[in-house]
């Protein structure tokens, strides 16, 4: 577990197969059970959507899994659907790098925006989006739609 934001050397993003998603099902269920969220099942996980397979990412630290984001192809965007970091790795910039690869997804798709909704009450995860950029495009009871210009996802907030 790091004691620092910073990410190990040895971290990598990986796409989501079919393969890698057989391989990686049971650590993948146990991130998303330690979620806030509404639990997925591994159905939600297997089944197939429009643009899933060159969306979705799985995030390592050496052979570990330490967090996934699942997105979907919309008409005028990519959608991401999930997005969880294992509560040992938060803070490390995983999620944030997630978002830069669904970003270049959206760009080489040609979909002009990256979009998703969050749970009104997940305040960790608006704060998250909030930084990263995105704005609300409109909002119910219980969610709010965000989304954002992929192009704004790739830049260095840090430095510039
Ligand atoms: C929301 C979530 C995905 C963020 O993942 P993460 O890898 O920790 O996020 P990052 O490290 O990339 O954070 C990027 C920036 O977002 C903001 N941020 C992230 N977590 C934050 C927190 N707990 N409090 C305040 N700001 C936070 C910060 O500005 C952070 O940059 P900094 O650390 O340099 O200050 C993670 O908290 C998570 O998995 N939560 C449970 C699942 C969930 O709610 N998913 C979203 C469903 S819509």
């Amino acid at each position: 577990m790091p004691i620092t934001n910073s990410l190990p050397k040895d971290f990598s993003i990986v796409r989501l197969t079919t393969v890698v998603l057989e391989q990686y099902l049971d650590p993948l269920l146990k991130i998303d059970h330690e979620m806030l969220a509404e639990r997925w099942s591994s159905e939600h996980f297997t089944s197939d959507y429009p643009g899933k397979w060159e969306a979705s990412r799985l995030a390592f630290v050496d052979t570990e899994m330490v967090g996934y984001m699942i997105a979907t192809f919309k008409m005028e965007s990519v959608h991401v659907n999930r997005i969880a970091v294992g509560a040992a790795w938060r803070r490390s910039g995983i999620a944030r790098l997630l978002l830069r690869e669904v970003a270049q997804t959206a760009i080489v798709a040609g979909k002009p925006l990256v979009t998703l909704k969050v749970a009104c009450q997940n305040k960790i995860a608006r704060r998250f989006y909030q930084r990263c950029g995105f704005t609300v495009h409109s909002a119910d009871d219980q969610n709010l739609s965000l989304q954002i210009v992929p192009q704004l996802l790739l830049v260095d907030t840090k430095t510039g």
